[in-house]
């Protein structure tokens, strides 16, 4: 059995070629940039860049942050390579197909959904706290306790927007599902429209960044940069989960900023969704790089910023206590005076950040499994256009389904931590895919070339196994189980339906396909 059969680029290019029945070219350089923002900032920068202060790198989290984007940058260039060179939808399962063989192709699939369907779900989770914040800043309501949490969730407080009865448990996470549906339907509307909505979005969320760091700026206190690395002797503080100890290894100095750089990472996840719309895009060859680069650069020199900003307004220390979403918040209204519209302003960045993240990491999830399901590894449902919308409309469903269980029934905290191991795993292989097949195929035409490969493709995946190394064993396992899950799809049956393998073309989409050959 040939485990590592190849998917030659030539039919590869075949397979993109536009027919009636594909998706349809839609989206320009601009949209594609625009849809690398929208699935960047969430809530990576507005909750991790105090808790990576706080706990880890105090004010040189503009380091960490600095640290996690050299490290996407240089995954970054290599999918940038491979986009260009083949540009259909699927991204890292699309190359690494005809890099590496089906095996890893497959292995890279599965865990592509670690990304974008549990990243989905677990974003759909936050949108559904900022939703109540919203409805209680705003107009004093909120959902009751056991509408807005999963059976698995127990109610600890007797008061306040959570309030009810002790120990009760919560039923479903209605207002989760709610966004994960109103997505849903926009993305089957059409990928054009999807791209509009992400715009507007992504032009609100950078609008409200700007305006913290324009306005934030003047209230900085050098005092709170001094020291810039926090110090072994700068004691403990006790937080409401317990004693954080700066003197510990990953509190301090130069450890404790890349230990930053792994909980900022997350801020980063989803620059890469950009890929999934390859064959989507108008001019992918010379569009995919720009709008995966740009949006990259963009997105990092607006997180050192804000972060600069937010350590200057308070202690790093305060963000022990003033954990998570209240941080940014409790620094607005702790030091900038006659500024608390500000503050409100951000539950609404946020919100909106959440959901351009999920409906890029939706859209990105169903673009990989049409392709999968194009070759046969998953069942044809998932390949299935609609008939005027020209978008895998059915897939789409499934997924609402799939992610709706996830968002509604179980706790973000089971499968928020996956998304980050999943993530780099895949940037891993995508550095090596790249390594390879300058070796393998030196002559093929690279519209876009990642520049001195032999170190950007080894030190990009270095990096991202130091940070997946910083994950934790309990993450590991999850990423083995789910690993073992997608073994047995494997071997059950993919295999048995792959066309590369049997060169019988079953999606109802697919284009011609002759026969294809080792
Ligand atoms: N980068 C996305 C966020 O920060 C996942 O929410």
């Amino acid at each position: 059995m040939k485990l590592f059969i190849k998917k030659p680029i030539a039919q590869l290019m075949a397979a993109a070629q536009e027919g009636e029945k594909t998706l349809k070219r839609t989206l320009g350089v601009g949209s594609l940039i625009a849809l690398g923002i929208g699935a960047i900032i969430g809530a990576g920068i507005f909750v991790r860049t105090a808790a990576a202060a706080g706990e880890h790198a105090g004010p040189a989290v503009t380091i960490s942050f600095l640290i996690a984007a050299a490290g996407c940058a240089l995954a970054g260039l290599c999918y940038a390579e491979f986009a260009s060179m083949i540009p259909i939808a699927g991204s890292a399962y699309t190359y690494s197909y005809a890099t590496m063989g089906e095996f890893i192709a497959w292995i890279i699939g599965w865990d592509l959904v670690l990304e974008y369907a549990l990243g989905a779900a677990t974003v759909a989770i936050g949108w559904s706290q900022y939703f109540n914040n919203f409805l209680e800043s705003f107009f004093g309501v909120h959902i009751p306790f056991a509408l807005c949490h999963s059976p698995f969730e127990t109610s600890t407080t007797t008061t306040g927007m959570y309030a009810a009865e002790l120990g009760s448990h919560g039923i479903v996470n209605l207002p989760a599902i709610f966004i994960l549906l109103m997505l849903t339907l926009l993305l089957i509307k059409g990928t054009a429209e999807s791209a509009a909505v992400n715009n507007v979005i992504v032009i609100i969320k950078v609008a409200i960044v700007l305006m913290i760091i324009g306005l934030g700026w003047s209230f900085i206190n050098p005092a709170n940069h001094t020291p810039y690395l926090i110090p072994a002797n700068a004691g403990t503080v006790k937080t409401n989960t317990g004693i954080v100890n700066y003197a510990d290894t990953f509190n301090h100095g130069w450890l404790g900023v890349l230990r930053g750089a792994s909980v900022v990472f997350f801020a980063f996840i989803g620059f890469d969704a950009v890929s999934t719309a390859a064959q989507e895009a108008k001019n992918p060859q010379k569009d995919m790089p720009k709008g995966i680069l740009i949006s990259l650069v963009f997105c990092t020199v607006l997180y050192v910023l804000f972060s600069h900003v937010l350590t200057g307004l308070v202690s790093y220390k305060e963000f022990l206590v003033q954990g998570k979403e209240a941080s940014v918040t409790y620094a607005i209204s702790a030091v900038m005076h006659g500024y608390g519209w500000l503050a409100k302003l951000v539950t609404i960045a946020i919100l909106a950040g959440f959901s351009s993240v999920i409906l890029v990491m939706l859209l990105g999830q169903t673009r990989v499994f049409y392709t999968m399901s194009i070759d046969g590894l998953i069942p044809p449902v998932f390949s299935k256009l609609h008939p005027k919308f020209s978008t895998p409309y059915k897939s789409q469903w499934l997924f609402f389904i799939m992610v709706s269980v996830f968002a509604g029934f179980i706790p973000d905290s089971i499968v928020g931590d996956m998304v980050s191991i999943g993530t780099l795993f895949a940037f891993v292989l995508v550095c090596l895919g790249i390594m390879i097949l300058r070796n393998t195929d030196p002559n093929l035409v690279r519209p876009f070339k990642t520049p001195l490969y032999y170190i950007v493709c080894p030190l990009g995946a270095i990096i991202c196994l130091a940070m997946m190394g910083s994950e934790g064993l309990e993450n590991w396992l999850r990423l083995f189980i789910w690993m073992g899950i997608g073994m047995a799809v494997y071997f059950g049956y993919s295999i048995k339906h792959s066309h590369v393998r049997h060169g019988k073309p079953e999606a109802a989409n697919d284009p011609p396909n002759p026969k294809f050959v080792e």
